[in-house]
């Protein structure tokens, strides 16, 4: 038996609701929010991850998949959405024609990770970017739109937030940290190591406990911000505070991906376990000029929708459409025809099997029918269909042309 690949799952049945119904349910209040469509290809040129999503981060230097294609290509599967809606914004020519521009995705990333809870190799993402905005209040404006999903799906959370702080704080902020993690460089981690060399910033959020330790008292970025940065996050903050919206500040939160500058932000949930981060996401004003575009402000965020889908708090079922049943063979083809008429305007369950009343009201039941409809040899005389209406629990038997 061939199975599916570790870390990659199917997604049927009742996931595939909770699917569908996540998707839906995000793509309205995205648009609600004046957000587009957009659909980019799940394979890309290597590059774009390299130099978009930054070779130091975990995602590019150690989760790839990556390969040479029949071209001669270096090319790799997405391991996150933004690289690519960068791309495209910038291959549309969008940011020499200025404006705002603003768009939704959803569709399956790719990690090679160590799968566990949580934690998969394909899974799937639902994201916003949005371009050309400068002002806090679209950062301030990202956060409320994942708060707003999550409350539609009945979801509970914690929002954690912080400022990465711009070019002009980062530089002095950077040497500051690393004199203080040299001093204790024969201790840290091998990964921290690594980082010191690469990412600095990214010695904070480091998982390890002995480092966590002796980065307690490492300076933070957030009382290292210049006075634009420090402003922004001021007013972020007064934002949130105005519309009710909590968060805490987490002075560790870097974010594994290299683009940030300025808000930093992650939601999680204290119900699915070690992998708790449900949303991410920030402001990326240098990614778009990086990746050889005009230089534009840009902030946005996605969230891990397979995590989303165990904490979904489903609306009730209602009984909707028609099941269609026959209790004799000569009205299978009446049934079908009945049936593909019907479909023009509602959903149709149809059985192709003739079979007793009792078979065809329990199959109704089961597939969550509002209306079971069936000929038996009395009906097939008389051009007429007998219809239970199972919610009201009512019966009637009505013409064919009638119904
Ligand atoms: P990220 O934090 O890497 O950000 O991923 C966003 C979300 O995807 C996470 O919060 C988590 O829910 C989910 N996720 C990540 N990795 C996995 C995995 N291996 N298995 C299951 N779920 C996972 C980004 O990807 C950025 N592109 C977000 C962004 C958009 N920033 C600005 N714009």
């Amino acid at each position: 038996m061939i199975n599916s690949l570790r870390g990659m799952n199917d997604i049927l049945s009742d996931d595939y609701e909770r699917f569908t119904y996540f998707i839906n349910t995000a793509t309205t209040i995205a648009q609600r929010y004046g957000f587009h469509f957009i659909e980019t290809p799940l394979l890309e040129e290597t590059a774009l991850f390299k130099r978009g999503v930054g070779e130091s981060s975990d995602i590019v230097g150690k989760e790839m998949y990556q390969f040479t294609d029949k071209g001669d290509n270096d090319v790799c599967l997405r391991p996150e959405g933004t690289a690519g809606v960068v791309r495209a914004f910038i291959q549309k020519k969008l940011d020499k024609a200025g404006g705002t521009h603003r768009f939704f995705y959803h569709g399956a990333m790719f990690r090679y990770e160590r799968p566990q809870k949580g934690r998969l190799r394909q899974f799937h993402q639902f994201g916003v970017e949005s371009f050309g905005v400068e002002s806090v209040y679209e950062d301030a404006s990202m956060i409320m739109m994942v708060h707003d999903i999550l409350k539609a799906c009945g979801i509970g959370h914690r929002l954690q937030l912080n400022s990465l702080g711009c070019s002009t704080c980062m530089s002095p902020y950077r040497q500051k940290l690393i004199n203080f993690v040299k001093d204790v460089e024969d201790k840290v981690c091998q990964d921290c190591a690594r980082r010191l060399q690469t990412n600095p910033i990214r010695v904070l959020d480091c998982k390890n406990t002995t480092c966590q330790s002796l980065y307690t008292d490492a300076p933070k970025l957030i009382n290292n911000l210049c006075s634009e940065c420090e402003d922004d996050f001021a007013n972020l903050k007064t934002i949130l505070d105005q519309n009710n919206i909590k968060y805490e500040i987490d002075t560790n939160l870097v974010r594994g991906l290299d683009y940030y500058s300025k808000t930093a932000f992650e939601f999680v949930s204290d119900n699915i376990g070690s992998q708790s981060a449900i949303a991410g996401g920030g402001r990326y004003d240098r990614l778009v000029e990086f990746l050889d575009g005009k230089a534009t402000p840009a902030v946005g965020f996605a969230m891990g929708i397979e995590r989303l889908m165990e904490l979904i708090v489903m609306p009730e079922k209602t009984r909707t459409g028609y099941y269609i049943g026959a209790m004799d063979e000569n009205a299978l083809s009446l049934i079908v025809k009945i049936t593909h008429k019907k479909r023009s305007t509602d959903k149709v369950s149809l059985d192709y099997k003739a079979k007793n009343l009792q078979k065809h009201l329990k199959a109704a039941d089961k597939v969550n029918a509002k209306f079971c409809a069936i000929i038996g040899s009395n009906e097939l005389k008389d051009a007429t269909i007998w219809v239970k209406d199972l919610e009201n629990k009512t019966e009637s038997t009505i013409k064919l042309e009638e119904f």
